[in-house]
């Protein structure tokens, strides 16, 4: 199964993509993980990345795609993957059908999970990240079971750098204007399928299980 998983910053593609991981056992490709971890790191991709991401502006598309494909090419991603973040504008897309040309595979389906602005906001201000592991938490929505300590491996949860209000609402802007035009791009291909994520996060779940039952 080969699968994008869009939508606006806080839609909630991290942790629906987590969710669909564990139960297909297909790996889960995050670009904002991957650009975290090397500003973790400190490496040369991480202090270039972390310039972008503390404005909440987008890394510049050679940049990004370059690792894409250095990771699509890796054993496990013959599995099928579940891209999450990426792509991000019209050039990245069309490197990535390049890419995969180049693979001999094709996308099933691309899943816009849509949720409204104003619902946006309070899913960043909620957001807790284990340090450790990434796992994802909503101090209400999907709260830990121990407040501040994550369930999977006992790290202690924080708040993302890029989560403050200026900074999200820049987020928002930016995908507005950048990824927006995706929608259309991919709907042409009649690869779209959207669906509501203004609902809890196990409904939403269950309908994107729906949708990608029958797919290879
Ligand atoms: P990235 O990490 O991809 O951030 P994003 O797209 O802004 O998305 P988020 O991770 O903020 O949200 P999400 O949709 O995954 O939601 P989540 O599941 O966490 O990118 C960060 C930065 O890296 C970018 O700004 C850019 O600089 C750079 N970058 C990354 N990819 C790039 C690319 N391709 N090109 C260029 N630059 C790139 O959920 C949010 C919160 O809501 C959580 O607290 C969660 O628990 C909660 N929640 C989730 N679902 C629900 C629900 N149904 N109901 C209630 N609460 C929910
Ligand atoms: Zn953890």
């Amino acid at each position: 199964m080969r699968i994008i998983l869009m939508g606006p910053p806080g839609a909630g593609k991290g942790t629906q993509a987590k969710k669909l991981c564990e139960t297909f056992g297909i790996p889960q490709i995050s670009t904002g993980d991957m650009l975290r971890a090397a500003v973790n790191q400190g490496t040369e991709l991480g202090r270039k990345a972390k310039e972008y991401m503390d404005q909440g502006l987008l890394v510049p598309d050679e940049v990004i795609t370059g690792i894409v494909k250095e990771r699509l090419r890796e054993n496990d991603a013959e599995k099928g993957f579940i891209l999450d973040g990426f792509p991000r504008t019209i050039p990245q897309a069309e490197s990535l059908e390049k890419i995969l040309e180049e693979m001999e595979v094709k996308l099933d389906a691309v899943i816009n999970i849509v949720v409204p602005r104003e619902e946006l906001i309070e899913r960043f201000t909620g957001r807790r990240v284990c340090e450790v592991c990434g796992s994802t938490y909503h101090v209400k929505y999907n709260p830990p079971r121990q407040q501040g300590i994550c369930d999977k491996c006992g790290g202690r949860l924080i708040e993302r750098a890029d989560d403050d209000v200026k900074t999200v609402e820049k987020r928002i802007d930016v995908y507005e204007r950048e990824t927006k035009p995706l929608i259309d791009y991919y709907k042409n291909k009649n690869l779209l399928a959207n669906i509501d994520g203004n609902r809890p996060i196990e409904e939403v779940f269950e309908e994107i299980k729906g949708l990608l039952k029958g797919e290879g």
